[in-house]
């Protein structure tokens, strides 16, 4: 049964404001321990408002946040307000958000080491401090060289027509439903493919338990870090013992079988534990290879990682689509084409996904509009000027990413979907949908891949009509995901579109 709006509240006012207030209580009394140092000049320093004493503006972050355009609306407010730099203090600590391809190319480039990358700990407990998000850069460097090796294209090749099995096969039972809910279809369609490619982890029931475990462990890693049994950051600290004890017992299992037997899947995992057996990847300076822990935490890191937001921007993109004629019917054009000089039945494969250019710049166009990681958080290292701002060691520099994509000064009618705005090289550091730099997403052109297949499939197969336009984001979720999840109606193309 439904809770009713009451004990709704209670509950998140147990799990998530109760504690938030406590910490901020700690906070306060840590700030005004070192009261007498905060004296500081503001000559220099970002424009912006520093709130209430000592709480600063704490509470308007935590009403956006509470609200249905979710906490991107405090940014919004504030950047039309102070500009592409203002400074704010939230939870006891300050916060530089930065919005110009200048800014973002100084502190992704980060040549000069000034910056690393920031994580709340509730974070770094649930998926683990071995993982490559929480790592200290020395660990980083080395477990993404070591990641990285995984993502070959040859590695992709074999992804893609796994990936479009799975399509194709969930959207062979879309036809007797007729309303399908995008975000729900993309979540397990994108959950099985990173088991499969990661694990090979293809059992209905087992890939349940974990896809419900992974669930509560990304509901944990925003939540306030208290270990108290109805929270959900117990309950996420709890679910993460299960997945690991899942990894350990298939480690085990391999390990026992002898890692080199011919009958053992050529996943992720395996690379890696052979990686870390075989003797000749131990060089003079370092151990090159991962140990059980890292292995385990970035198996996790991986899933969180590629899941989630790529199934986010799957439903972005169907909506908007299904929102602009003109657009849609240029890309069926290019993928029905495509279709027909392929042999009936076969599945798509990388070098087809090389003749999908307007699909392409449809990928991208719905990634700039959507940004669905909204800001990349780093951390200062030593005092350096941004944008002629001083800014002091130890704060938190954020940048914008979806004020950057929504820029008028950037990119032409900002508001509207436009892929053939791609046709010409975009200005460099202005599309930062994967990031950039050294902190670049890995899984890009994986991401990249599961998009164009499953439009391919989509466009090609069926015809669809929106039901609920509400732009609406989730509260409290990692990404930005559609509070809807994109219900659409679906017709096999042939068939006449009935409404509901
Ligand atoms: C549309 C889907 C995706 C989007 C929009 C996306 C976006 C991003 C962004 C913006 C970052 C960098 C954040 C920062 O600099 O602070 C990142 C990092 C990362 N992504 Fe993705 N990602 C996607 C899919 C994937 C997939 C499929 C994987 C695969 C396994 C993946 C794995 C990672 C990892 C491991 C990192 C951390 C890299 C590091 O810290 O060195 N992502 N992603």
């Amino acid at each position: 049964m439904a809770p009713n709006a009451s004990s709704n509240w209670l509950l998140s006012y147990c799990t998530v404001l109760f504690p938030a207030l406590i910490w901020l209580i700690f906070r306060i009394l840590k700030k005004i321990i070192k009261w007498p140092n905060t004296h500081e000049s503001t000559a220099g320093i970002p424009p912006g408002y520093r709130g209430l004493p000592l709480i600063g503006e704490t509470l308007q972050f935590m009403a956006a946040v509470n609200s249905s355009n979710g906490f991107y609306d405090f940014v919004k407010v504030r950047r039309l307000r102070y500009g592409n730099c203002f400074k704010t203090n939230i939870f006891g600590e300050t916060h530089v958000f930065v919005s110009s391809t200048e800014s973002a190319k100084l502190i992704l480039n980060n040549d000069l080491g000034r910056f690393t990358k920031r994580y709340i700990r509730s974070i770094a407990e649930v998926v683990g401090h071995q993982s490559l998000l929480c790592a200290s850069p020395q660990q980083h460097k080395h477990i993404r060289n070591r990641l990285a090796n995984l993502f070959s294209t040859s590695s992709i090749a074999v992804f893609v027509e796994q990936f479009d099995q799975l399509v194709v096969s969930a959207l062979s039972r879309w036809e007797h439903k007729g309303t399908i809910v995008i975000l729900d279809e993309a979540l397990k369609i994108t959950f099985r493919a990173m088991c499969k490619m990661l694990m090979s982890l293809e059992r209905e029931d087992e890939l349940d338990v974990m896809q419900k475990d992974i669930g509560l462990v990304c509901e944990a890693m925003l939540q306030f870090p208290l270990r108290l049994p109805w929270t959900r950051f117990y309950k996420g600290l709890q679910a993460r013992k299960r997945v690991m004890g899942a990894l350990e017992k298939m480690i085990s299992e391999r390990r026992k079988r002898g890692l080199e037997a011919h009958d053992h899947p050529h996943d992720f995992l395996q690379h890696l534990l052979l990686m870390e057996d075989d003797p000749n990847s131990c060089g003079a300076n370092e151990a090159l290879s991962l140990s059980d822990a890292q292995i385990k935490d970035n198996i996790l890191t991986m899933i969180i990682a590629g899941q989630d937001t790529t199934a986010s921007a799957i439903t972005w993109m169907v909506k908007y689509l299904g929102e602009n004629q003109e657009v849609l019917d240029i890309l069926k054009a290019e993928q029905l084409s495509l279709a027909e000089k392929s042999s009936p039945n076969a599945f798509l494969k990388l070098e087809d996904l090389n003749d999908m250019p307007y699909a392409s710049k449809v990928v991208k166009e719905s990634l700039r509009m959507a940004s669905i990681v909204p800001w990349f958080p780093r951390l200062a290292l030593q005092d350096c000027e941004i944008h002629g701002y001083k800014i002091k060691k130890g704060w938190n520099v954020n940048i914008d990413a979806r004020s950057l994509h929504l820029d008028a000064t950037v990119y032409n009618d900002p508001d509207k979907f436009i892929p053939s705005r791609f046709d010409d090289e975009s200005k460099p550091y202005s599309f930062l949908a994967f990031g950039q730099g050294g902190r670049t997403c890995l899984g890009i052109n994986l991401a990249r891949a599961m998009m164009l297949v499953f439009l391919h499939r989509l466009v090609t197969t069926y015809k669809w009509k929106v039901l609920d336009s509400d732009s609406s984001v989730e509260k409290w979720a990692l990404f930005a995901r559609l509070k809807s999840g994109c219900p659409v109606h679906v017709t096999k193309i042939g068939e006449d579109i009935t409404p509901p």
